[in-house]
């Protein structure tokens, strides 16, 4: 049986910057920059300009992927792209990134399957565990896991929704996982869900349970009320659950492997609030110099926030090959997972 390494890592973000400042001043917000601060860590986000959706967020990020792994896009044997804001209802965003990567052009054209992820925040984790398995079944040498997301255009970002606004970005992050009979890659992952939070965060649109499915006037238009049409969140329920799961899932982890914290090199936690992150850095003991974190320029990001940290990680130079890396995330659902790999 093969390995399953990350042979390549790639990333992008919009140009767009915006500030906490910008919240209120362009938007109208009625927020202050200390306020977001003071209790997330994050003072900008990138949002993406009308007119660009997930895949094309994901087809940079992708592209510098493959080419960071030393392959072409012919070598891909599967996509596995995790969002939480595809550009539609379905299809999802993997066949929009196929076509725009080109694979179905040509006559070299290959149509390798397109696999959707709806795992949120642990999106990312979901689909990493998938493309191991695949790659370690002997079914795929190269899978192509992405997350990306655009929050930006499903935002509330009006007073109303500043709970929820605030706090997301936009961005892309991939990885290739290939197969490699060295000794090194995934070594253990752990995935769990309950849904018993289901509502507790998250972002309605419709209810296929109602006849119709979204409310009609006279002329078929279809109309969304505010509390359906934007996200809504328990963020103090949120906040106790992330902190306690994430504990959890990197301590099963580390005992799949029979290791402690002390033997990881690199933390690299999902990035939902700095605070969550750092009461786990203080509880667990971990050093500064072993984590890494970007929310305070991105925001959270959802499914792309652990593949940017590792890709810019690796540009860094701060991920170097021999590491064992931690990776840990928790998000709406609730869902939870964690990675432990040798770089
Ligand atoms: C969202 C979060 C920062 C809110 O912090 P909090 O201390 O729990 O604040 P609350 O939601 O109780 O709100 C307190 C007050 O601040 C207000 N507030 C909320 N967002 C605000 C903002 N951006 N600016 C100013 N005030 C804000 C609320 O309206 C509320 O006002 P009220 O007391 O007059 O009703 C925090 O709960 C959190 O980060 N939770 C985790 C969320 C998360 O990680 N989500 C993603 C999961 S993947």
């Amino acid at each position: 049986m093969p390995n399953a390494y990350i042979s390549g890592t790639g990333f992008h973000v919009p140009p767009r910057v915006v500030t906490n400042e910008d919240l209120r001043s362009q938007y109208g917000i009625d927020t202050t920059h200390e306020w977001i601060l003071q209790r997330t860590g994050i003072e900008s986000r990138r949002f993406a300009d009308e007119g660009v959706g997930s895949a094309d967020l994901a087809l940079p990020a992708s592209e510098a992927a493959i080419a960071n792994a030393g392959l072409r896009k012919e070598d891909l044997d599967m996509i596995i792209f995790a969002t939480l804001s595809p550009e539609h209802c379905f299809p999802g965003s993997g066949v929009y990134l196929q076509h725009k990567l080109g694979l179905c052009d040509g006559p070299d054209a290959k149509f390798v399957p397109a696999l959707d992820v709806r795992n949120q925040c642990s999106g990312f984790l979901y689909g990493l565990a998938t493309a191991t398995s695949m790659v370690k079944s002997g079914a795929s040498r190269h899978v192509l896991v992405v997350g990306a997301e655009t929050h930006s255009a499903a935002l509330d970002l009006t007073t109303r929704g500043r709970n929820v606004a605030s706090l997301f970005g936009d961005g892309a992050g991939a990885v290739v996982v290939s197969a490699t009979d060295e000794d090194r890659g995934v070594r253990a992952w752990r995935l769990g869900a309950d849904g018993r939070f289901a509502d507790t965060l998250s972002q309605r649109v419709w209810d296929i349970k109602k006849r119709p499915f979204i409310t009609q006037d006279a002329n078929g238009v279809g109309q969304v009320s505010p509390e359906m049409m934007w996200a809504r969140m328990d963020g103090k329920l949120v906040f106790k659950n992330a902190v306690e799961r994430m504990m959890r899932v990197l301590m099963e982890v580390c005992l799949a492997e029979s290791i402690s914290g002390q033997d990881i090199d690199l933390f690299v936690f999902h990035q939902a609030n700095l605070r969550i992150n750092q009461y786990l850095q203080q509880h667990l003991g971990i050093p500064d110099d072993k984590v890494v974190h970007n929310i305070q320029r991105y925001g959270n990001t959802t499914a792309a926030t652990i593949p940017i940290l590792l890709a810019e990680a690796v540009e860094s130079g701060k991920l170097r090959r021999g590491m064992k890396v931690a990776c840990v995330a928790f998000g709406s659902g609730f869902t939870w997972g964690a990675a432990l790999i040798d770089w």
